[in-house]
């Protein structure tokens, strides 16, 4: 059974790893601390059977919820985590004043593409060559509309 709750400060060492294996260009611990004081960002983490297994944030910019460090560990992919995850996250972004949510994603990524999409993100574009290690470009989603779960 998932559990989605806050990222808390004895989560970040198990946050980072997961960052680690999962980003070539991964952030630290000491990028999640700052966001524990921030008042404009809301983490959240995934946790099965008491073990955190995924994480993701939003930070809100006047209204526009922008979102990152979707991630979920390796083992535990495909079980309907990320997709948990992200409701919920929109759902909270949503009562912290998020009207419209926006991310980027490696055009590569087709899981993750397919989540987004499952949740109502439509492609608006591309920026070319965004992503390093190794460039590639990004697609640009956005929800528009108000989510209401
Ligand atoms: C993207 C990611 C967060 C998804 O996490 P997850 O917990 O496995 O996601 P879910 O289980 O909720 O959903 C995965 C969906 O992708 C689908 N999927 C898996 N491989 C796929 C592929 N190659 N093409 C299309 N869809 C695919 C699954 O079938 C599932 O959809 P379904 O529930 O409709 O069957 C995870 O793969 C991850 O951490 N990747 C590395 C980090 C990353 O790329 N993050 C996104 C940065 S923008």
């Amino acid at each position: 059974m998932v559990r989605i709750r806050e990222l808390e400060i004895r989560d970040i060492e198990a946050v980072s790893i997961i960052e680690a294996q999962s980003f070539s260009m991964p952030w630290s611990a000491k990028d999640f601390e700052q966001l524990l004081t921030d008042e404009k960002s809301l983490y959240l983490v995934a946790e099965l059977d008491g073990q955190v297994v995924g994480c993701c944030g939003v930070t809100n910019v006047c209204g526009e919820g922008n979102i990152n460090n979707v991630v979920v560990q390796e083992a535990y992919r495909g079980k309907g985590v990320a997709y948990a995850m992200m409701q919920e996250l929109l759902a909270r972004g949503c009562e912290m004043g998020c009207v419209e949510f926006t991310l980027e994603v490696r055009v590569s990524n087709a899981p993750a593409i397919h989540v987004y999409e499952k949740l109502g993100f439509v492609s608006e574009g591309i920026r070319p060559r965004f992503y390093e290690k190794p460039i590639e470009d990004a697609m640009i989603m956005w929800i528009r509309e108000p989510v209401r779960q």
